[in-house]
């Protein structure tokens, strides 16, 4: 299995691209299923759980086709991918497929709106807490389908199409409400989703799904209205930018010190993460395609976080913010209210020297004057770019195992912090 080494100090200068953002690229590549027609996505980031999307897509049938790089592209510009959904041969998604990533079983939505049938098995995904899908499948049977578990697979089905119903959620799903209006988009009627998640990137999917001919009103606030439609066309789409990418190379600058402009992004994804970062004495200013970060001299100030839905601080950030925290001039208290289990690289920090105690979703970090490199393991996602951090900011060299968590969501990570003057390499297994 390949590695990431690292040696620690250097302050970080220059210039990052921010890719698409997964988060968004995922629900947007799966909302291709709702048509024959092809949707054609801009900005689609090249990370493993694309892939493994991709892969599942195709074997439902598919067709999925990379479009070559055009004059004024760079490197890094993300890949144009055309999905085209026009021969559905299997609406079944094995679990050797489904299990490595969560995000997929949200397949079942479009294929049960649009063939009345769907098969697929219960997900997998980051180890961060059970997460359940009881409210995905607590909005498909409101909107009228017929749900039963057989053998690990959760098998759907519709006898007359689905139907628009009052959908409201007990607590905020991100893939609750993608799964919501992808279903209702082709419901009979309408459906009014109540306690919606007001993730930029449900409102970015909702944009492509208007341009698919979808009627959505209210994305991005807390109730959404869907008229469903007979059927969808296809769209072109550009992908949101990756906040959660955004706020990690904003927090490893703030952490090593030095000024980085991270582009083509937006500070309006990340309002409340960023207000934090600037309480710490992060200098944040935005810029025209995107935010400059910067801390010179001064220390790091300690500053409180709780995790909350948008627009609050994101708990994909909070790993990172704690590797951040580690070496602040005092105590500062996280709290992490979405996932119950997502402490996991407390004791991988403690082992470059971090004071973190936990206490139920309470970690209170007691800030060291320095880290020192070691060997450490990446747990999860989140949880291994936060040892990044920290290791870019550690005395000496540190030894990142089980890289293979960073790729299913950093696109070229080690080419991104290098150019800024990151001393880090990947050592190939
Ligand atoms: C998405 C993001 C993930 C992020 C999370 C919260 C993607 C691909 N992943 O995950 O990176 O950390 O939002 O912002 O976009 N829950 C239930 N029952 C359900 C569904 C969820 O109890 O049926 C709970 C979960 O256990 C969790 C909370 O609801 O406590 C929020 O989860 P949710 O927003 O659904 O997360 P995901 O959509 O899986």
């Amino acid at each position: 299995m390949d590695r990431i080494h690292i040696t620690g100090g250097a302050t970080l200068n220059g210039t990052i691209p921010i890719s698409g953002a997964k988060n968004a690229a995922l629900p947007l590549m799966i909302a291709s299923l709702l048509t024959g027609e092809t949707l054609e996505l801009i900005n689609v980031p090249r990370l493993a759980d694309i892939a493994a999307l991709t892969r599942i897509l195709g074997n439902h049938g598919v067709d999925h086709m990379v479009v070559g790089k055009r004059p004024g592209q760079t490197a890094e510009t993300g890949q144009t991918v055309r999905l085209t959904a026009s021969n559905v041969i299997d609406t079944t998604a094995p679990y050797e497929l489904v299990s490595t990533m969560r995000a997929s079983f949200w397949v079942i939505a479009p294929l049960l709106a649009r063939f009345g049938e769907a098969k697929v098995s219960l997900p997998g995904g980051c180890a961060i807490g059970t997460r359940p899908v009881d409210l995905l499948i607590m909005a498909l049977e409101k909107l009228g389908a017929e749900i039963e578990i057989d053998g690990g697979y959760v098998v759907a089905k519709t006898k007359n199409g689905l139907r628009g119903a009052e959908i409201a959620f007990p607590k905020v799903t991100v893939g609750g409400t993608h799964v919501a209006l992808m279903a209702a988009a082709l419901a009979y009627g309408t459906t009014v989703i109540d306690n919606a998640a007001r993730e930029p990137e449900v409102v970015d999917l909702a944009e492509c799904l208007i341009k698919m001919g979808a009627r959505i009103e209210g994305a991005g606030t807390s109730r959404i209205v869907v008229e469903g439609v007979a059927r969808l066309s296809g769209a072109r789409h550009e992908v949101l930018p990756d906040r959660i990418e955004t706020g990690t190379y904003a927090m490893a600058v703030a952490m090593t010190g030095g000024d980085v402009t991270l582009v083509n992004t937006r500070t309006d994804l990340l309002a409340s993460a960023l207000d934090t970062l600037a309480a710490t004495g992060t200098e944040i200013t935005p810029v025209a395609d995107g935010i400059r970060v910067r801390r010179n001299g001064g220390g790091i100030a300690p500053a409180d976080v709780t995790t909350d839905p948008f627009p609050g601080f994101p708990t994909d950030l909070q790993a990172q913010f704690m590797a951040l925290m580690t070496l602040a001039k005092g105590q500062s208290r996280i709290r992490e209210t979405i996932f119950e289990n997502r402490f996991m690289h407390v004791q991988e920090l403690a082992r470059l020297g971090a004071r973190i105690r936990l206490d139920g979703d309470l970690a209170v970090i007691e800030g060291v004057e320095r880290l020192k490199g070691a060997p450490v393991m990446a747990t999860d996602l989140r949880a291994s770019v936060s040892l990044v951090i920290g290791a870019l900011a550690a005395e000496g060299e540190t030894q990142i195992n089980r890289v293979y968590h960073l790729d299913r969501g950093f696109e070229a990570l080690e080419a991104k912090l290098g150019r800024c003057g990151a001393q880090i390499e990947r050592v190939r297994a």
